[in-house]
């Protein structure tokens, strides 16, 4: 006989069953709407994006990255040759190392193009040039970051990239303007002080050589007019001696002439003779010959260093010195002076007029080197200059 109360039990657990059942349904359903939306989200997505899985497989290849590589999605996705839309040969994007803990290996795979992301944990940044991309090629700014699941594992990584070529090549329109303008200006430079050299200077020296022989021929007795010319003479001394300053100022010929050592000294005897500041120097002789470009800007950066000492340090010491390794030039000026705020004058907000120190930069910047500065109240300062060989 049939016990009752067991039938009613099962009919109870049959419900459940149903139930859970429905139940079980609907969340599938909820979560294939939801990874439809975000395969929807992802494909309609203008910046370029694909996802691997933690096999390398990838799994999304949206309709900006077809766009893109040329490279369509039904083409590529569960196989692992998404490295295609970058490279001639099989080798691993940066999404591949981040899925395999290879934080190691990303300079050797992007020596110098990469950084840490500072907005998501785990991720990388990049800036490479992919030749094979478009006509001409493409600059792309590319994020990966590591994806994991709800306890933390990790099941796959998702790269981003972003076309920066019109950006490139502004910044490129724009160094090799700057380049220009700085040769313009050493230029007109050059030009003006050889002006002010050949033609004032040597009228000078033919009123001084005037001067002298009026002089000479004045008898003894006008010894009062014979002292006011000595006096002019003397003036004009001056004057030629403050014109060969501004003309050596302007343009240091000796970089040409004697080398750019030469040039250095002459500059740091020069200030002796005028400052009460102990200056001291060790310039090694560097073997490459240098660009011309290259020799100025580090001529300049001593001129602009030992003005700044000069005018504003209150220093009773400077130190200057120039050395070089296999592939850098480094340059150090150095003083015990009063220093000051370096986040002052390279704010917008705080400094409009001064120029040497922000146009230092740019002129290192132009010719890949860089400028550090060491300073603040009561510290003295120090710059510090890194410059590449070419
Ligand atoms: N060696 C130094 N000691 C103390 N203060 C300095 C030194 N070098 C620079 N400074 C400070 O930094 C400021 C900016 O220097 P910067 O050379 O850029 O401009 P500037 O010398 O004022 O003007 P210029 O455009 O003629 O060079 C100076 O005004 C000065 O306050
Ligand atoms: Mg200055």
């Amino acid at each position: 006989m049939v016990n009752n109360t067991n039938c009613e039990d099962l009919e109870k657990r049959i419900k459940e069953i149903e139930k859970e059942s429905i139940e079980l349904k609907w969340a599938e359903e909820a979560f294939r709407k939801s990874e439809e939306k975000l395969k929807n989200i992802l494909h309609g997505s203008p910046i370029p994006t694909f996802v691997i899985d933690n096999i390398h497989r990838v799994i999304y290849w949206n309709r900006a990255l077809e766009e893109y590589s040329g490279i369509k999605s039904k083409d590529i996705v569960r196989t692992d040759r998404h490295w295609k839309a970058f490279y001639d040969e099989k080798r691993p994007c940066m999404a591949d190392l981040l899925l395999d803990g290879k934080i190691d290996d990303i300079p050797q795979w992007y020596p110098g193009k990469y950084m840490a992301s500072d907005l998501i944990e785990g991720a990388y940044e990049a800036i490479d040039f992919f030749p094979r991309m478009g006509p001409s090629g493409k600059w792309l700014y590319f994020t990966a970051a590591p994806l994991k699941d709800s306890e933390g594992r990790l099941i796959g990584a998702v790269e981003t990239l972003q076309d920066i070529t019109e950006t490139k090549k502004a910044e490129e329109r724009i160094k090799s303007l700057s380049r220009q303008i700085i040769d313009i200006q050493e230029r007109e430079r050059e030009s003006l002080s050889r002006e002010i050299h050949d033609n004032i200077g040597q009228l000078l020296s033919a009123l001084k050589m005037g001067l002298s022989r009026i002089n000479k021929k004045m008898p003894d007795e006008l010894s009062t007019i014979k002292d006011q010319l000595s006096e002019l003479a003397y003036l004009v001394n001056k004057t030629i001696k403050e014109i060969r300053g501004l003309s050596h100022a302007l343009h240091p010929p000796l970089i040409k002439d004697l080398g750019l050592i030469s040039a250095l000294e002459e500059l740091c005897q020069e200030f002796k003779s005028y400052s009460e500041i102990k200056i001291k120097w060790n310039f090694e002789q560097i073997q490459k010959p240098l660009q011309s470009i290259t020799n100025i800007t580090i001529y300049r950066l001593f001129q602009e260093g030992l003005n700044n000492i000069l005018k504003h340090s209150r220093a009773t010491e400077a130190y200057l010195t120039l050395t070089s390794s296999e592939n850098t030039i480094n340059v150090i000026i150095e003083d015990n002076g009063v220093g000051f705020l370096v986040e002052d004058v390279f704010s917008l907000l705080k400094n409009t007029k001064s120029l040497g120190l922000i146009s230092m930069r740019e002129r290192l910047a132009l010719i890949g080197g860089e400028l550090k500065i060491i300073s603040g109240p009561a510290k003295g300062t120090k710059l510090i200059a890194r410059l590449e060989k070419e």
